[in-house]
């Protein structure tokens, strides 16, 4: 069988592939669409990255594709319908990358909120000239209200890690979520209400056509003007020409951000701003998590040669009618 990998990813998932005609694009920027109409033409696999845009062109060149298991927990990316119109398999990558991303929300919560960033690039200036009971000063985090939006499995594991904090949990999300109101007391609110109450807002929500811009100008000025705002789930979920305004405004104090609405590129205003903590989309690089995920992606690929359904299958009514 043929499998197109669209960058390298960690050896750990290639190995599994051993036996298979495996293809790897070497570049270490996103594949041109030509090359990559190209290289699906007779594959009967392809692993893709978050980046890659895997529509109903795109499978119309590929006629054997039997899989695509995408190297990401959100396959926003991936025109499902068209896939399971076509019979072909989607996977994702769940669970293996919860606590890398989690942690990382927290590691943006704590830079946004004592200002790690700034701070950081006024060291490395030589502009410490001593220590100064106004210098740099933050919001503390203890005994604080935390909103989450978006009680999934990264929302839950991410709200959970507030315990040492003592914090007041508010979620939003459709469904009610157990976990977090035996085990922090935890209450679900309405988006309107969180955004109004929080000192630390968290989004951890896939990118559907309705939670595209549900992070608005109206939502961002219900924040309070000491607010963090934390975003390691999609960039188009919060409208970002809005949070620029909102973060000049004053009407939030602090952002952390791990994605943006149109990645690669990012506002060229929050360039300028000291109050926003930028990240280059690294919510689940770690080590371990970056091999698991391709561990999962090959498995997957390897089950459905083999005729069995992956477990982490997103479109499970491809199942009778696959290639
Ligand atoms: C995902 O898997 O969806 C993450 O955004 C990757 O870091």
């Amino acid at each position: 069988m043929k499998i197109y990998v669209t960058r390298r990813i960690p050896d750990a998932g290639i190995k599994l592939l051993e036996g298979h005609e495996v293809d790897v694009y070497e570049g270490s920027t996103p594949i041109p669409r030509k090359l990559l109409a190209e290289k699906v033409a007779d594959a009967d696999a392809l692993i893709p990255l978050l980046s890659d845009q895997i529509d109903a062109e795109l499978m119309e060149a590929a006629p054997k594709l039997k899989v695509i298991a995408n190297y990401a927990v959100g396959y926003d990316n991936v025109d499902i319908d068209a896939a399971t119109k076509r019979g072909i398999v989607v996977t994702n990558t769940p669970d293996v990358l919860t606590d890398a991303t989690a942690e990382l929300a927290w590691a943006l919560l704590f830079a946004a909120a004592r200002r790690i960033g700034e701070a950081e690039r006024f060291t490395r200036a030589g502009r410490f000239s001593g220590w100064g009971p106004m210098l740099l000063l933050g919001q503390g985090i203890r005994g604080k209200t935390l909103g989450v939006i978006g009680a999934g499995r990264i929302g839950t594991r991410f709200a959970l890690g507030s315990r040492g904090f003592e914090m007041k949990v508010f979620y939003y999300d459709q469904e009610r979520n157990e976990t977090l109101e035996q085990e922090l007391g935890a209450k679900k609110v309405d988006i309107s209400y969180l955004m109004h109450e929080a000192d630390f807002v968290s989004i951890h929500l896939p990118l559907t056509q309705e939670t595209k811009h549900l992070i608005d100008a109206h939502q961002l000025f219900r924040m309070k003007p000491t607010a963090v705002l934390i975003n390691t789930s999609r960039g188009p979920i919060v409208d970002e020409k809005a949070l620029v305004a909102a973060l000049r405004a004053g009407k939030l104090a602090v952002a952390g951000l791990d994605v943006y609405e149109r990645e690669p590129d990012i506002s060229a205003e929050f360039f300028e701003m000291e109050n926003v903590v930028l990240a280059p989309h690294i919510g689940s690089a770690t080590h371990q998590t970056r091999g698991a995920m391709a561990e999962l992606c090959a498995y997957a690929v390897l089950k459905v040669f083999g005729g069995e359904m992956p477990s982490n299958i997103v479109n499970r009514e491809v199942w009778s009618k696959r290639r």
